[in-house]
């Protein structure tokens, strides 16, 4: 199977099963497992904040930050409405913290138009909620992987500065949006207040997630992971191949970015496939099939499974997504999988509705997408 379902399914490397195999661990919940503490110094120095917490995942980290930034109950945090903490996260920060979201349209890029967060901040009125915090994220999962350009960056820190808002950035790819943008990662992270990234996804640790942040706001954290049953005890075992995320993974990311635009590139040679090309900065690609095609994705996906290629259904479309447990000969062969399914679909959709003409029915246009078989 060419696996391009997410870049979490990547399994750890042989350096990172030796790492965990002889990992110094202690109790972290105690403050004292040495492997623990060395990831996070690394982790708050490479992202240039002044302190940093091993979490369990980017949900927990996104939700920790929230709830440590929007201390009273009541507050509201404004975020994309095609956010991974607006999406995908289970509305924690209302169920467990009491925090209302306030949603804004996101654009195409992922960004967040000041006009709109203009709009979205509330009056300090008793009516009210009190608006908390922004939310960003970068690159933009449901956005087809884009990163944020610095330059939006800087315009919204601008304008959080001078209403005193701070930014959380979920940036559980923020290394591969460094990359797209050719930057090292500080030159995005130090234009906000906190940042979540994970360890986890295209940097290729089994498991866990980096909150980074000023000393005092990563104090709260603390706690909010302790509360929320994220305190770990000898988990040096994990800590260990988060070390190599950083220092070996982070090195590589432009590899699957190559992959992910040989993918983008192929799939939009074929005019069956509405992709936009522009927006594929890092390792996901995002495409629907267009009207013209006998398919739809909801067929196109386990067809493509049946051919020993894996993808997700995803807004509405399709998602794929590279990582290093997939070779550039891997991503050529699957789109060659890919564009040859639907040129068979094409030609047997031909022929059906040159058939079903012949005996008075016509299976042009939608019909011909439930052609048997397809
Ligand atoms: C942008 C973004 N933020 C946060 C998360 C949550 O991470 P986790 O699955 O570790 O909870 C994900 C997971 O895919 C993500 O894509």
């Amino acid at each position: 199977m060419i696996d391009l379902r997410s870049d979490t399914v990547t399994r750890p490397t042989p350096a990172m099963r030796k790492a965990m195999a002889e990992a110094e661990v202690g109790d972290d919940v105690w403050g004292d497992d040495p492997t623990v503490l060395r990831l996070q110094e690394m982790a708050a120095a490479m992202v240039g904040k002044e302190a940093a917490l091993f979490v369990p995942s980017g949900t927990m980290g996104n939700l920790s930050a929230v709830l440590a930034h929007c201390h009273e109950r009541g507050s509201e945090v404004i975020v994309g409405d095609e956010s991974h903490i607006f999406q995908y996260e289970a509305d924690g920060v209302s169920v467990l913290g009491g925090v209302g979201m306030h949603t804004v349209p996101t654009a195409d890029n992922g960004e967040l138009p000041l006009a709109a967060l203009s709009k979205a901040v509330r009056a300090d009125d008793q009516h009210c909620p009190r608006t908390s915090l922004v939310c960003i994220e970068s690159s933009h999962n449901r956005c087809g992987g884009c990163a944020l350009s610095l330059e939006y960056m800087r315009s919204l820190k601008s304008w959080a500065d001078d209403l005193g808002l701070p930014v959380h950035l979920d940036g559980a790819r923020v290394f591969n949006a460094a990359v797209a943008l050719g930057v090292d990662v500080t030159a995005i992270t130090e234009l906000v207040t906190s940042v979540q990234f994970c360890l986890s996804k295209g940097l290729g640790a089994p498991v866990g997630s980096i909150v980074a942040g000023p000393k005092p706001f990563i104090a709260r954290v603390h706690r909010l992971r302790k509360m929320l049953g994220g305190g770990m005890r000898q988990v040096g075992v994990l800590a260990a191949p988060g070390l190599l995320s950083l220092t070996e993974s982070t090195k590589r990311l432009q590899d699957d970015h190559d992959n992910a635009l040989l993918l983008a590139k192929g799939l939009a040679s074929c005019p069956h496939i509405d992709i936009r090309t522009d927006l594929v900065h890092t390792n996901i690609v995002i495409f629907n099939l267009r009207d013209s095609c006998p398919l739809t994705a909801k067929d196109f996906i386990p067809l493509l499974q049946q051919h020993g290629v894996l993808i997700i259904p995803f807004r509405g479309g399709m998602r794929a997504v590279t990582h290093y447990d997939v070779s550039t000969e891997q991503c050529e062969q699957a789109l060659q999988v890919m564009l040859s399914l639907l040129n068979e679909a094409e030609s047997h959709a031909k022929h059906v509705s040159k058939y079903a003409m012949t005996n008075g029915t016509s299976l042009i246009g939608p019909e011909a997408k439930t052609v048997k078989g397809y």
